[in-house]
């Protein structure tokens, strides 16, 4: 049987991983930039990750949600505490995608209407509803097609202003990410977002944070809508929650109520996934990750903004985007082949920076000389 050939893939293989480094089948060393997609929160392998994980396994791995399971109560209490939003109620999945489904599922039960409103170059996943709120023709399939998604202009308030004054009463939910990843990190505007929750407020929709890659401390707070001082009513969230272990889920404000059987699933919140996601959040508060996201990603920034072919230097925390010139256009293949430092990319041209939360400056440091020393070949060569 052959593998369904849907990834561009590099010729890598990885066997072997710690902290921000990962080795290959031969033995090669590589830093790791990119977190397998910002996954990689609290660091490849890290011992109490293992630790947790493996004494779990020893005592029970998966039962469903017929039963009680502890594991979540001390997960949505540590996420409650660590994330700030103590009052919000806690619902377990598996992926970004099936976060996000969740989450426009339950703002349509709630507010009994059928229109969401999401924005331009928006990423919310791959599956049905998610996917039909995603601005991309080129995943959304005749099925997912549907005319209940309104796509507005990024941080354009007068835009959403007008969209809501003509349509008010039939959106459920205005869906965006707090800084937009597959999109290229593009930040949502304090004042967007202070919007958006106004005008929720005001027409009765319900305001979806998706915090799957902006969230999670990657941005220095705990979810990037945070910066905006404002409170969503939902936020998603899965990449880094486990550290590569599957686990996903969304978070409620207290207003909206459950009822029985309108979400579920048979693997979220199962005893591995819980162990994981707790061993992260241990992690994140214990060694203050959210504040080295702050500082090695202000280290970075400027270092980069420094750097005069770069342009657009972009992001929060250790969620950072630049734009490479054509002329450039190898930077990011020959980082890798050259220096071995794995980066993230997003079309046209540019480079996404999605390390582990708790990258040291000494490798961030070694990044910025490896950047240099790519751009200056790239430009003699195309000088000869
Ligand atoms: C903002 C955002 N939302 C949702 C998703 C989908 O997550 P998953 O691939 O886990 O389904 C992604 C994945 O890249 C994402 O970046």
């Amino acid at each position: 049987m052959n593998l369904f050939d849907v990834y561009p893939i590099n010729d890598v293989t990885i066997v072997k991983a710690k902290g921000t480094y990962v080795w290959d089948d031969k033995g090669e060393q590589y830093l790791d930039l990119y977190g397998g997609h910002a996954v990689i929160s609290i660091g490849h392998t890290h011992p109490h990750w293992v630790k947790r994980i493996e004494e779990q396994l020893e005592k029970i791995a998966f039962y469903s949600n017929s039963v009680k399971i502890p594991l979540q109560v001390q997960l949505a209490e540590k996420l409650g505490k660590v994330s700030g939003k103590t009052d919000y109620q806690l619902f377990l999945c598996n992926s970004g995608a099936e976060a996000n489904e969740n989450a426009l599922k339950l703002a349509s039960f709630h507010t009994g209407r059928k229109k969401v409103i999401a924005f331009t170059r928006s990423f919310h996943g791959r599956t049905s509803l998610a996917v039909s709120v995603t601005d991309n023709k080129n995943y959304i399939a005749p099925v997912n097609e549907t005319d209940n998604v309104i796509f507005l202009p990024f941080n354009d308030e007068e835009a959403l202003e007008a969209c809501f004054k003509s349509n008010g009463k039939e959106i459920a939910a205005v869906i965006i990410e707090g800084i937009q990843g597959v999109g290229g990190i593009h930040v949502a505007d304090d004042s967007f977002l202070r919007s958006i929750r106004s005008l929720c407020d005001q027409y009765g929709a319900v305001y979806i944070a998706d915090s799957v890659q902006c969230g999670y401390g990657r941005s220095g707070k705990f979810f990037s809508h945070d910066f905006a001082g404002v409170n969503a009513d939902i936020y998603t969230m899965a990449k880094g929650m486990g550290n590569g272990f599957p686990v996903a889920g969304i978070i409620i404000a207290p207003h909206i109520k459950p009822k029985h059987f309108q979400l579920g699933t048979t693997f979220g919140g199962n005893h591995l996934a819980c162990a994981a996601a707790l061993a992260v959040l241990e992690i994140i508060e214990e060694e203050k990750l959210m504040g080295n996201a702050v500082m090695i990603g202000k280290y970075l920034r400027n270092e980069l903004e420094a750097i005069p072919q770069l342009k657009n230097v972009r992001g929060r925390g250790l969620m950072i985007g630049f734009d490479v010139p054509e002329e450039l256009k190898d930077l990011k293949k020959n980082l890798l082949r050259n220096q071995k430092i794995f980066t993230g990319e997003a079309k046209p041209n540019v480079i996404r920076l999605l390390p582990s939360l708790g990258l040291k400056k000494k490798d961030a440091e070694q990044f910025i000389e490896s950047i240099k020393e790519e751009i200056n070949l790239l430009v003699s060569t195309a000088v000869l």
